[in-house]
This record gives C-alpha cells, structure tokens and sequence, in this order.
C-alpha cells in the first residue's frame, strides 16, 4: 500500500525510539524482530529480562541489540516515581502510590516517553484503548494549543472514488464519548493538520450530522453548526464546513443540491463524528461492509506519540503502528 510505503521511508530517515510496555507479548516479540531488521525505529521492550528473552526463543525471535527495561530492577524507576509523584501529587497521589504505580509497563513506558528516554510509546495488543490513555493523559497531556487528545482512522476504501480515490479520514472513532462543540472544534482542527502533515493531503473537512445546512433543528444539530463556526473562527485558513449529512460531505450530485455554495460538499476527505457512538459505528461499517482498511486509531493532539492497538492486531499492524508513531515523533515539538 503506497501510504504505508511513505511513511516507513519517512521512519527510516530519522529514526526514532519507540517504548513497547507489553514486551513480553507474542506479536509485540515477534513485530520488534521486524522493526529492528527494516530499522524503522529503535524499540525498547518493557518487562522481565528473563521472560523476554525466554518467549523470544521459544518463538525463534532474534531480539540481539534491542533494549529491555525491567520497571522491577530498572535503575530509572525511583527517577520516575518521583516524576510521577510530582505530577499528580495535586490530585492525593503519595510517594508510596506513585513507585507502586510507575513499575505498571504501561505508566512505566509513558514515563520514559515523558522523561526523554524513549520518543513515543505503542501498546494494546493486550490491553484496552482506557487502560493506555490513561497514563497518556495524565503524564503526557496534550500538545501546546491543543484542548484534546482524539483519535483518528486512515480509511482506504478499495474501488471508491470518495475522498481522495477511497482515502478518507475518520475522527474522533475513539476516545471522545461526547465532545462539547468547543472540543469537537478542536478536533476537527487537529485532524485538518494530521491530514496535512501525516497523509499528504489537502484536508477538505466536513462536520457531520442528520442535517445539511440547518435541513433540521435539534440541540444534537446545534452542537455540530456551533462546533464549525468555531472551527471557522480559529482557523479561517483551513476549508471546514458544516453541518452536512454523509451523502452530502463525499458524493457531488447531493452536495449540489443540498450545499451548492459549499467547497467542502461533496469534495471531504475528512469526517469529523458528532460523538463516539456515531464514529465508532461509522468507521466499522465502512471496514465491514465496504471492505475497507482501516489503519488506527491512531491517537492526535498527546505532546508526545502514544498510539494504541486493537487486541486483534498482527504482528504487521504492530510494525506499522511502530512507523506511524516514529513519524509523528519526528514533528512533535
Ligand atoms: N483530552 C485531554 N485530556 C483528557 C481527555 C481528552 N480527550 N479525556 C480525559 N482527559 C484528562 C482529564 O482531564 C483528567 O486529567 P487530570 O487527571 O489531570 O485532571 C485525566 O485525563 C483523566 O480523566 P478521566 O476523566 O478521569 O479519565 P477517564 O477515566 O474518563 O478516561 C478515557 C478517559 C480513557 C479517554 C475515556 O474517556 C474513555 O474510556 N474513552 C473511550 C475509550 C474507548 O473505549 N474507545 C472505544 C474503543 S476503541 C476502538 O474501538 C477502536
């Protein structure tokens, strides 16, 4: 797939280290075999030395040259208890707490990637999309000017000439359950320069609803025609509009009818949900019934990269999720 091509080209030009706190996992094992022979980024495998290097052999995996960290016997894990402490001692974390809590692989990742010693970190293949957010949001937080942390889907829908010949981003599939219009406004942005910079594209972004250009009244409406005006507001330079139906956002004819006037109708490439209910729903229709790949979530608006699996990925998603996650280091500030 040429997106995936570019963006292990891009990994590989700067490489970047990208913290695994599920080390001792099967596909996790055998992904870092793959990453490390095609040097798409430095890995750092968290857990017992001993169980890694044990299960690395049982699969015939060859993890010669790659870093492990063992929370439990690491010389950095009261370095970063202390860290974490400071970081949330506003909020009734102890000393205790906090040592007890960073030798978690998953807080313990985070905090190398907070700490300097790793530039992203990827995880999931065993745990849940909560479980590695949480961490995420409260050591990482979000990047200088960003309101919220969301999600985003590369959609590549085979045979289509929607979006840009069948590739479309979908956002927030993940995170948000019920953004306010400010957040959604945010994450429209935020997806607008994902689009730029990650996919290559010139984002088109449509806010979507049940109704197209006040086609129906309904405070669920509201919410998506105040979220664009703040879009428009805060970035006059990017083309956002809304709200419109689906058909309306990708499929010319309706957007004739339904927004003539609108540069974004009929033309999106990038589709912002009104909640997580309508994204999660969305993205998984176009996967199943369109046959669609679909590559994510992968996490926008951290000041550093974390990026989550779904339990069921391959070793192949791992890697790629590795690339990704090293791509975006390289233009996070
Ligand atoms: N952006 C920035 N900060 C946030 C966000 C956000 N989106 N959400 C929460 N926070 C902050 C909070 O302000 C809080 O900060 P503080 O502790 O410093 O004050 C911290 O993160 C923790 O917030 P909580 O509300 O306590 O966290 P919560 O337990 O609600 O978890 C989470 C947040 C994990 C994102 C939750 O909203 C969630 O579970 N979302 C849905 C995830 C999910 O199940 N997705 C679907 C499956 S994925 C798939 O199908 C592909």
């Amino acid at each position: 797939m040429e997106f995936m091509k570019n963006v292990w080209k891009s990994a590989k030009t700067d490489r970047k280290i990208i913290v695994l706190p599920e080390g001792d996992e099967d596909r996790t094992l055998i992904a870092s075999e793959k990453i490390n022979k095609e040097g798409l980024a430095d890995v750092i495998l968290v857990g017992s030395s001993d169980i890694i290097k044990a299960k690395a052999k049982v699969l015939g995996v060859d993890i010669e040259g790659i870093q492990i960290e063992d929370p439990e016997t690491s010389s950095n894990t009261d370095k970063y208890a202390e860290e974490f402490y400071e970081l949330r001692k506003n909020k009734g974390m102890t000393k205790e707490k906090a040592l007890k809590i960073v030798k978690d692989p998953l807080y313990y990742g985070t905090m190398m990637v907070k700490m300097n010693d790793a530039h992203g970190m990827v995880s999931g293949a065993v745990h849940t999309t909560g479980d590695l957010l949480r961490p995420g949001l409260q050591i990482i937080k979000t990047a200088p000017g960003v309101s919220v942390v969301s999600s985003f889907f590369i959609m590549m829908v085979p045979n289509c000439n929607y979006g840009d010949d069948g590739m479309l981003i979908f956002s927030d599939c993940a995170v948000n359950p019920n953004p306010t219009a400010d957040e959604l406004a945010s994450i429209a942005i935020a997806t607008a320069e994902t689009a730029k910079n990650l996919c290559k594209i010139e984002p088109k972004v449509a806010m979507l609803s049940f109704s197209t250009m006040g086609s129906a009244e309904h405070e669920l409406v509201e919410k998506v025609r105040n979220a664009t005006k703040i879009a428009k507001y805060r970035r006059p330079d990017l083309d956002i509009d809304g709200e419109m139906q689906l058909d309306a956002a990708i499929v010319p004819k309706v957007a004739n009818q339904k927004a003539p006037n609108s540069k974004v109708a009929g033309n999106a490439n990038v589709l912002i949900f009104p909640d997580l209910q309508s994204g999660n729903i969305g993205y998984k229709l176009v996967q199943r019934f369109g046959r669609a790949e679909a590559i994510g979530p992968i996490s926008q608006g951290f000041a550093k990269p974390i990026n989550d699996l779904s339990r069921g990925c391959s070793s192949e998603d791992i890697v790629n999720v590795v690339a990704l996650t090293a791509v975006q280091a390289q233009t996070s500030k």
